[in-house]
C-alpha cells in the first residue's frame, strides 16, 4: 500500500547525486498535547494530533558523510557504536529508506545535547536531524513538511522537530500519510519558559513505542483517549494563539495526567512516573496554591517539564533549584 513519505524519498533519490558531507541540527521538543497511540504502525500514523514546543539548543546535531571504511559507521557523542547496537541498527535502517538497495556506505556522527532515551525526546531531535542531514547529504529538494513526514517514520515526535517554537502535528486522514506532518504555529512568545526537572535520566525500561502499543492494546481507559487528546490539542493550540498562559497550563497538565492515567490502567500497569515525580508534582501544586503560575507535563519517563512565563523564573528555581531553564525563543548560535 502507498506510503507518501517513502514515495517522496524514492522519487527524490532517483535524481540524487553522490553523498556529500552535510551537518544538520534539530531541536528536541516537548509535547504540550501528547501523541500516545498509532492508527497505522507501518506508516507511523497517530490516532490524534499533538502540539509541542521545541527546546531551542537542546537537541541533536548530525553529520552524514560517505564512509571511508566502506562500511556504515554510527558515532554517538564521540563513541563509535558497535553495528549490533540497537541505536546503530535504527540509524542504518533509517538510512536504508534513502539508499534502497544501493550500496552507499555512510558515516553518521551525532551529538545529543539531551540525555538519550530518558523521556527527554532524544528520538525526536535525533530522527529530525538525521532526516535533514540525509536530505542535505544527497541534495534532495524536500520541503520541511515532506521532511517532517519522513522523520515521522523514524519516530512520531520527530515530525514536530523540524521547526523551532510551537509546532502542531496534524493527525491527518489520508491512508498514505500524506497529510500527517508538522505545521509550525506562527509567532513567538518571548516570555515562555520550560524548566526541565530531572529526577532520573537513566534510560527508560520501556520505549515509548512499546509503551503506547501496550496501552492501546490493554488499557480499558484508552477508549476515551483519542477523542479527548484531539480536543486537548485544539484547546492547547487556541491558548497558544491567544497567549492565554493559565488556560494553556491547565490543558497541558490535564492532558499529561490523562495520558499517564491510561498507561497506569494498562494490564500489566505501565508507570513511567516514580515517587520522586509525585513528590515534585506535590511541591508544584503547593506552590500553585500559593499563587505560582507554573504547570507540569511528563512523557515516557519520570522527569518533569514545567512551563511558566519569565517573571516566575525566580520562584520556579527557588522550588526546583536543580532545574534547567530553557528559553525556546532566545537567539540561537549559527547553525541551530
Ligand atoms: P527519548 O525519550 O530520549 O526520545 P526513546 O527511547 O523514545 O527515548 O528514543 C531513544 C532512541 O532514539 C534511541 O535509542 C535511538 O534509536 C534514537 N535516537 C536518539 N538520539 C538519536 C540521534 N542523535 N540520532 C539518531 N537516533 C537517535
Ligand atoms: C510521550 O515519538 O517516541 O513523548 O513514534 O513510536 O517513535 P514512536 O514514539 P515517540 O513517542 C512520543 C511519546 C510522548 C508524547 C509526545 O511526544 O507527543
Amino acid at each position: 500500500m502507498a506510503d507518501a513519505a517513502r514515495e517522496v524519498v524514492a522519487a527524490a533519490m532517483a535524481q540524487a547525486g553522490a553523498a556529500q558531507p552535510f551537518t544538520a541540527y534539530a531541536p528536541s521538543n516537548i509535547a504540550l498535547a501528547k501523541y500516545w497511540g498509532k492508527r497505522d504502525a507501518a506508516r507511523n500514523l497517530p490516532l490524534n494530533s499533538s502540539l509541542s514546543i521545541s527546546l531551542n539548543e537542546w537537541g541533536s546535531r548530525t553529520t552524514v558523510a560517505p564512509s571511508a571504511s566502506g562500511a556504515d559507521e554510527v558515532i554517538l557523542n564521540g563513541d563509535v557504536l558497535p553495528g549490533s547496537s540497537a541505536f546503530a541498527q535504527k540509524v542504518v535502517k533509517f538510512a536504508d529508506l534513502f539508499r534502497g538497495d544501493r550500496a552507499i556506505p555512510l558515516r553518521v556522527e551525532t551529538h545529543n545535547t539531551v540525555p538519550t532515551a530518558a523521556g527527554l525526546a532524544s528520538s525526536a531531535s535525533g530522527f529530525a536531524a538525521l532526516t535533514k542531514a540525509l536530505c542535505g547529504s544527497f541534495g534532495l529538494p524536500l520541503t520541511p513538511a515532506q521532511m517532517s513526514m519522513v522523520a515521522r517514520l523514524g519516530s512520531g515526535s520527530a515530525a514536530r522537530s523540524l521547526w523551532h517554537g510551537f509546532v502542531r502535528w496534524n493527525r491527518g486522514d489520508a491512508v498514505d500519510g500524506s497529510d500527517s506532518h508538522g505545521v509550525p504555529l506562527n509567532g513567538v512568545w518571548p516570555e515562555f519558559r520550560i524548566a526541565i526537572v530531572k529526577v532520573d535520566t537513566s534510560p527508560k525500561a520501556k520505549s515509548s513505542r512499546d509503551g503506547m502499543d501496550h496501552t492501546r492494546e490493554t488499557s480499558p481507559l484508552f477508549q476515551a483517549w483519542p477523542a479527548q487528546a484531539e480536543a486537548d490539542c485544539g484547546a492547547v493550540e487556541r491558548a497558544v494563539l491567544d497567549r492565554d498562559f493559565v488556560t494553556l497550563g491547565e490543558w497541558t497538565e490535564g492532558n499529561a495526567l490523562m495520558m499517564h492515567a491510561t498507561m497506569q490502567a494498562a494490564r500489566p500497569s505501565l508507570c513511567y512516573l516514580t515517587s520522586r515525580t509525585w513528590t515534585a508534582l506535590e511541591r508544584l501544586w503547593q506552590m500553585r496554591a500559593d499563587g505560582l503560575q507554573a504547570f507540569a507535563t511528563m512523557d515516557a519517563g519520570p522527569n518533569l517539564k514545567l512551563i511558566f512565563l519569565e517573571p516566575s523564573t525566580g520562584d520556579v528555581l527557588a522550588a526546583f533549584p536543580e532545574a534547567d531553564v530553557v528559553e525556546p525563543f532566545a537567539a540561537r548560535a549559527n547553525g541551530s
